[in-house]
């Protein structure tokens, strides 16, 4: 079926007690059992609530996938995932990434014994280097957060070594216009808070995959470690995802406007988009991606701190952390979603303090393009053309 039509009725059939055409919100933290052991396949909402059961089935459809788990947030379906593992065990990374998720892997998982590997995974010579015996997991993040660096999905894939597995990180692009399964990826992890949610009024996380031992795994240990999201959240995600297809081709629609106006400013210095002609890997974006998506960096000319005056002056765009809502915001990723790593490494990796971000929303574009224009104006002033 059509990928609207999955996201509209793909775990969402009528209500079986009282026939309600929209999921109930099963506000319930457990279920009255006929006798010991006797119940109708709920014991306790952090094992199971069917409003997370719906939103579970319904992700899975849209990614094309078998099975589905839903999360408290994107980073508890980043630490689901992860416990597949066993101290010991050696994962490689992109090195250009949420900082979050550098953060989860950085300071709290390398203390179990896993070790990481933080590689330029656009470069496939330096991802069959990092590959060592222990090998058994590549996390991959693409387009990047925030460089919006591309990662071949099937040829990362490829080079995996029997027993390690691909898990793709697919926030940025949403499986409307990427499906990494499809690609040869073993597991997507998704940011729900982001596109699929789309409102900014929820925050949640997914993990999805058409394996029936991976599911079984991540499944033991949602249930196990408990990072479940709740029934009014589950729900308002659901609803949320219904409108997905929608949602993304404005979202690409404006933000390809937008690229292209930037990209023709005089004082901006550099736009990372996959969907100009200009991104060094926009043949691999026409290839592996269906839409470019509705993010984009770019730097100005002039010192950094241009970019800090810039970010006070724009009046729709709002100066605030995450992405994916209808609304358009603005951030500094080096002091913001992206403070937890190291200013060195930054440095190294090219998030500059000068760099901007923007999740181009999707109200009217005219009105996003002037915005931008007279924040740019009020800075000229600090520009070297
Ligand atoms: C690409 C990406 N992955 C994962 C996350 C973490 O998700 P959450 O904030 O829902 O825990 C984020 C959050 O910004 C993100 O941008």
């Amino acid at each position: 079926m059509d990928f609207s039509t999955r996201a509209i009725h793909a775990g969402q059939g009528a209500d079986p007690t009282t026939g309600a055409t929209i999921v109930p919100i099963y506000q319930t933290s457990t279920y009255t059992q006929r006798a010991v052991g006797e119940n109708q396949g709920y014991d306790y909402s952090r094992t199971v609530n069917p409003t997370r059961t719906a939103l579970e089935t319904q992700l899975a459809a849209l990614e094309e996938a078998e099975y589905g788990s839903a999360f408290a947030s994107g980073m508890a379906a980043t630490a689901a995932v992860l416990n597949v593992l066993s101290a010991g065990d050696h994962v490689v990374v992109s090195d250009d990434l949420y900082g979050g998720t550098y953060r989860l892997f950085s300071k709290v998982l390398s203390r179990y014994g896993l070790t990481f590997s933080f590689v330029d995974l656009s470069d496939l010579d330096a991802v069959a280097r990092s590959i060592r015996p222990n090998t058994k997991l590549f996390w991959i993040e693409t387009p990047t957060n925030p460089l919006l660096k591309l990662v071949d999905i099937a040829a990362v894939s490829a080079l995996r070594p029997p027993g390690a597995i691909v898990v793709v990180d697919n926030t940025f692009a949403s499986p409307y216009f990427q499906s990494p399964l499809a690609l040869g990826a073993d597991v997507v992890v998704h940011s729900t808070t982001k596109y699929i949610g789309g409102h900014s009024d929820v925050v949640g996380g997914a993990a999805l995959t058409n394996d029936a031992a991976l599911h079984d795994t991540i499944k033991f240990h949602q249930n196990a470690v408990g990072g479940v999201p709740g029934p009014m959240d589950a729900w308002l995600t659901m609803r949320g995802a219904k409108t997905l297809a929608i949602r993304m081709r404005e979202h690409e629609a404006n933000a390809r406007r937008v690229a292209a106006f930037l990209e023709g400013r005089d004082d901006v210095a550099r736009v990372y988009y996959p969907g100009l002609a200009s991104h060094p890997q926009h043949a691999l974006a026409l290839r592996q991606m269906r839409g470019f998506g509705g993010m984009l960096s770019f730097t100005l000319r002039g010192p950094d701190a241009r970019a800090r005056e810039f970010v006070r002056h724009t009046k729709l765009f709002s100066l605030a952390e995450s992405l994916g809502g209808v609304e358009s915001l603005i951030s500094i990723p080096a002091s913001m979603t992206h403070g937890s790593i190291p200013a060195a490494e930054r440095a190294l990796r090219g998030i500059t303090d000068g760099l901007v971000r923007l999740s181009v929303g999707i109200e009217g574009v005219n009105d996003l393009i002037a915005d931008l224009a007279q924040a740019l104006d009020v800075t000229l002033e600090h520009a070297t053309v």
